[in-house]
C-alpha cells in the first residue's frame, strides 16, 4: 500500500499516483481552487517532497508557519531577493537540495516576471532531465501562463513540463479561474483534475469536454457546488469530494470582521539559506568575459533558428516557383529570377501559373544571395520538377521529413499510429488499441503518445468509458501543409494525406 495524502475524507490518494502528473485545478473565484491547492502541497510537504510554488498574489507564504520553505522574490515579505540573472542557479539548489520555494512574483514587472520564470522552469527542466527525481511545480493563474491560442516561449516550456514531464519526475499543478482561457492540450491531458464550482457557459463547456457527462448534467452538478467542493477526475475515476480546510495560513482567505492573528513562520535553516546566498553571489560575480560568452551562445543558438527558418523559407519560394534556374550548356550557369506569371517562366508548374508574386520577389533575391554567401557558389541547383502525381517536390520533402520524425517515435506509439490512421476516424480506448495492435494495455496508459498529440496528429478525449484516441491526419494535414495554399490546392492536401495514411498506417 502506499502513502495515503489526506487531500480529502472522500478521497484514497496515493503519494505514488501524483509522481509526475499534471494536475488541474480549476473553478470560479472563491471557489476554493487556491485552498485546495494548498491542501496538496501541505501533504506533499508532510512527505518531505520537493517543490517550487509560482505565486503572483503572495498567498503561499502561509505554509511556512508548518514547513521550511522559503519564499524568494521581491519586495516586502521574501526571505532572498532575487532576479533574473539567479533564477537558475536558485532552481538548481531547490532541487538539487530538496529545498520547497515559493515564488513569489507578486512584486515584479510582467516582462521581469517572464524573463524571470523561464530561467528558472528552464533550469528545472534541464536538471530533472540528469536527476529524474519526484518535484512538482505548481502555477497560480495559469491562463496567464500558458493561455489558450497564443504561442509563447514560456508558455512552450510550461506546456513541456506539464505534458512531458513524468519521465523526469516533474509533476505540475496548474491552477486557474479560466478554465476557457487555459491551453487545451494541458487541461485535455493533465492525469488528475479537481473541478470546482463554475458559472459561465464557456467554462461549462470546457468542463463538458473534461468530464463523461451530459452537458445538462455537467451544468446541474458543477452549478450547485459549494465552496471547497469539487470534482475529482483521475483516469476512469470521477468523484465529488470536500477538500479539508487548509492547515496553514491562508493568505488568500475572504476577509471577515473576526481579527486575523498573523501567522509565527518557521525558518528555513541557515545552511540552506547560504546555500542559495552563494548560488546567488556566484551569479553575482560573473566575469564580463562569462556574460559574453553567454550572450553569444545565446545568439549563436538564435542564429541556427534562423539558418533553419531560412532553408525552410527557400524550400518554399523554390515549390512555388519564385526561383528559377537556368543551367546553360556552358560549364558556368547562371540564376534568373523571373516572376511565375511571366512567359519565360515556362519551367514553373502549371497550377502556379497565372499567380503573380511581385510582393515576394525580394524576398526571394534576398534568400538567395544569402544562400549565395554561405556557400560561396552563385547558382542553386534547384531546377526541380513536380513529382508524377504533381506534389511540388519542396511538399514530398516535408512529407519525407513528417514521416521521418514518425519514425524516430516508440514502436509503441508507431503501432498506436498506425491502427488510429488505418482505422480513422473512430476513436478507440486504450484496451482496443492494445488488443489490435498487441500491445498490454497498462503500457498505452502509462505512455500516452506525448508527441503525437503535441504534434496534433492524434486526439485524445475522455469518455464514460474511459480515454479515447483517434488520428487526426486530415485536420493535422490542413495545418501543417496550409503554407503550400493555394498554391496545392485540396487536390494536392488530399494527395498529402493519402501519402502519409499510405506510410503512417502500416507499422
Ligand atoms: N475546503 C474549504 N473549506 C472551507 N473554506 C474554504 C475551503 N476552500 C476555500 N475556502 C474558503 O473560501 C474562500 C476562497 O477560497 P480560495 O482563496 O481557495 O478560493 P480561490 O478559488 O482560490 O479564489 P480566487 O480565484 O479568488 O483565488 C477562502 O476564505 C477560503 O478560506
Ligand atoms: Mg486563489
Amino acid at each position: 500500500m502506499g502513502t495515503r495524502l489526506n487531500i480529502s475524507s472522500d478521497l484514497d490518494l496515493d503519494l505514488e499516483k501524483l509522481i509526475g502528473q499534471c494536475i488541474a485545478v480549476l473553478g470560479i473565484r472563491g471557489s476554493g481552487k487556491s485552498n485546495t491547492a494548498g491542501v496538496i502541497f501541505e501533504e506533499l510537504l508532510n512527505q518531505q517532497y520537493p517543490m517550487s510554488i509560482v505565486d503572483i498574489e503572495g498567498e503561499y507564504f502561509g505554509l511556512k508557519e508548518k514547513y521550511e520553505v522559503l519564499v524568494v522574490g521581491t519586495g516586502d515579505g521574501v526571505e532572498i531577493e532575487i532576479t533574473p540573472d539567479c533564477a537558475a542557479e536558485i532552481a538548481e539548489v531547490s532541487m538539487q537540495q530538496n529545498v520547497p520555494v515559493v515564488l513569489d512574483l507578486s512584486g515584479f514587472l510582467s516582462d521581469e516576471r517572464t524573463e524571470l520564470l523561464k530561467e528558472y522552469l528552464g533550469a528545472l527542466w534541464d536538471l530533472a532531465g540528469k536527476l529524474r527525481r519526484p518535484y512538482i511545480i505548481g502555477i497560480e493563474e495559469a491562463h496567464e501562463f500558458i493561455p489558450q491560442g497564443v504561442k509563447t516561449e514560456l508558455k512552450e516550456l510550461i506546456a513541456r513540463i506539464a505534458l512531458r514531464g513524468r519521465k523526469r519526475g516533474l509533476g505540475a499543478i496548474v491552477v486557474s479561474q479560466r478554465s476557457a482561457k487555459v491551453d487545451k492540450d494541458v487541461l485535455s491531458q493533465a492525469g488528475i483534475l479537481l473541478l470546482h464550482r463554475v458559472v459561465h457557459e464557456v467554462d461549462m463547456r470546457v468542463y463538458s469536454e473534461l468530464l463523461p457527462w451530459r452537458k445538462s448534467e455537467v451544468k446541474e452538478i458543477i452549478g450547485s457546488l459549494e465552496t471547497g467542493h469539487c470534482i475529482f477526475v483521475n483516469g476512469d475515476v470521477v468523484q465529488p469530494i470536500y477538500v479539508r480546510e487548509r492547515a496553514t495560513f491562508h493568505a488568500g482567505f475572504t476577509p471577515t470582521l473576526d481579527a486575523v492573528t498573523p501567522p509565527t513562520l518557521k525558518q528555513v535553516s541557515a545552511s540552506i539559506i547560504e546555500a542559495i546566498e552563494r548560488a546567488r553571489e556566484g551569479k553575482g560575480r560573473r566575469t564580463r568575459t562569462q556574460e559574453l560568452e553567454e550572450q553569444l551562445a545565446r545568439l549563436e543558438e538564435k542564429l541556427g533558428e534562423k539558418d533553419a527558418r531560412i532553408s525552410e523559407l527557400e524550400d518554399v519560394a523554390r515549390t512555388l516557383g519564385y526561383i528559377k534556374v537556368e543551367v546553360p550548356a556552358a560549364a558556368q550557369t547562371s540564376v534568373a529570377l523571373v516572376e511565375a506569371d511571366e512567359p519565360a517562366a515556362a519551367s514553373v508548374a502549371p497550377h502556379l501559373m497565372g499567380v503573380t508574386r511581385r510582393s515576394h520577389r525580394e524576398d526571394a533575391l534576398a534568400a538567395r544571395q544569402r544562400v549565395a554567401a554561405h556557400t560561396g557558389w552563385g547558382i542553386l541547383d534547384v531546377a526541380e520538377e513536380e513529382a508524377p502525381d504533381g506534389l511540388p517536390p519542396a511538399v514530398v520533402r516535408h512529407v519525407d521529413r513528417l514521416v521521418n520524425r514518425i519514425e524516430r517515435q516508440s514502436p509503441l506509439h508507431r503501432r498506436m499510429l498506425a491502427f488510429l490512421v488505418a482505422h480513422a476516424p473512430d476513436a478507440y480506448t486504450a484496451e482496443q488499441i492494445g488488443a489490435w495492435t498487441n500491445c498490454a494495455r497498462s503500457l498505452i496508459e502509462d505512455e500516452p503518445p506525448a508527441d503525437l498529440l503535441e504534434t496534433g496528429l492524434v486526439e485524445r478525449e475522455r469518455r464514460t468509458d474511459g480515454i479515447r484516441y483517434r488520428s487526426r491526419l486530415k485536420n493535422f494535414v490542413t495545418s501543417e501543409f496550409g503554407v503550400y495554399q493555394p498554391d496545392i490546392g485540396e487536390q494536392g492536401l488530399h494527395e498529402v494525406a493519402r501519402r502519409l495514411r499510405d506510410r503512417l498506417g502500416t507499422a
